[in-house]
């Protein structure tokens, strides 16, 4: 069984890559989510309405002894399963100006994003390494490539996970292993529901907010075949805003 473990799979751009990665890219999905099982068990309907198949796994990306635990689990009762796609989609907003930001404002947005990345992907690395195929996308964003204000905690957390991906991806290349990161810009979500979309617009080219199936459409290459030769990159999906 080829799996593809989207984190942050319950809601979102997440459920999006869910849905495409099971109906294009004929993965058996992994949903992985933290507290929203509702959400959870409604993607894992709708793939399953698409006649694909996927799970849900339900633990906090930012705890590494979680991540382990049920992942170990997980592979235990699936031995003849392989996560052939990663992507590490989970992520918070905490925004503030930087002056007033709270320790944990600063701390759980660079868990979850950075540490989660590490957490999940190195539970993995070495499997997918000796099986010579994988495809590691990282969800970062336009704040993590030309800074917002407002979100420097957010910014850092994304910026590092770009570094991240250039780095392990020269390290594993040669393996069939490509390492890639989708920078979104501003994707109509639960993440930017408060947002004033009308005023925010004028800033964006194309003059609209993306929509989560675009940004998975991106994904659903990146984890296929076809996009073998590209690997270490990141990737603007932002409706023109320069970055
Ligand atoms: N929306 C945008 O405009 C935008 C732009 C650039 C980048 N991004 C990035 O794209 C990714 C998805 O964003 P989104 O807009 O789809 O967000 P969202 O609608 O708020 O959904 C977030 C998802 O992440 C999960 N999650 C949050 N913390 C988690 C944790 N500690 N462990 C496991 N799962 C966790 C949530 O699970 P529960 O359902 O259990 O809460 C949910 O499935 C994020 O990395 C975000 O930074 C978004």
């Amino acid at each position: 069984m080829k799996c593809a473990l989207v984190t942050g799979g319950s809601r979102g751009i997440g459920k999006a890559i869910c849905l495409k990665l099971a109906s294009e890219n004929a993965y058996h999905i992994l949903i992985n989510y933290q507290s929203n099982k509702e959400a959870a068990l409604q993607t894992l309907a709708e793939i399953e309405a698409l006649g694909a198949t996927a799970e849900i796994l339900k633990f906090d990306v930012a705890d590494h002894e979680a991540v382990n635990k049920v992942l170990h689990t997980w592979k235990e009762n699936n031995p003849q399963a392989v996560v052939e796609v990663i992507v590490n989609n989970a992520g918070i907003t905490r925004d503030g100006l930087f002056m007033w930001m709270q320790p944990e404002d600063w701390k759980s947005v660079i868990d979850i994003t950075l540490n989660g990345f590490y957490n999940v992907t190195n539970f993995f690395i070495q499997e997918m390494l000796r099986s010579k195929y994988g495809r590691i996308i990282n969800m970062v964003s336009v704040s993590g490539v030309k800074g917002t204000p407002g979100q420097t905690n957010y910014s850092a957390a994304k910026g590092a996970l770009v570094a991240a991906t250039k780095a392990l991806a020269q390290e594993v290349a040669k393996r069939k292993i490509t390492v890639n990161a989708v920078a979104p810009g501003f994707i109509r979500t639960d993440m930017t529901a408060d947002l004033d979309e009308k005023e925010l617009i004028k800033m964006i080219p194309a003059n609209r907010f993306g929509e989560a199936e675009e940004v998975a459409n991106l994904v659903a290459f990146l984890a296929s075949d076809k996009a073998g030769y590209i690997t270490g990159e990141t990737i603007n999906i932002n409706g023109g805003i320069y970055s």
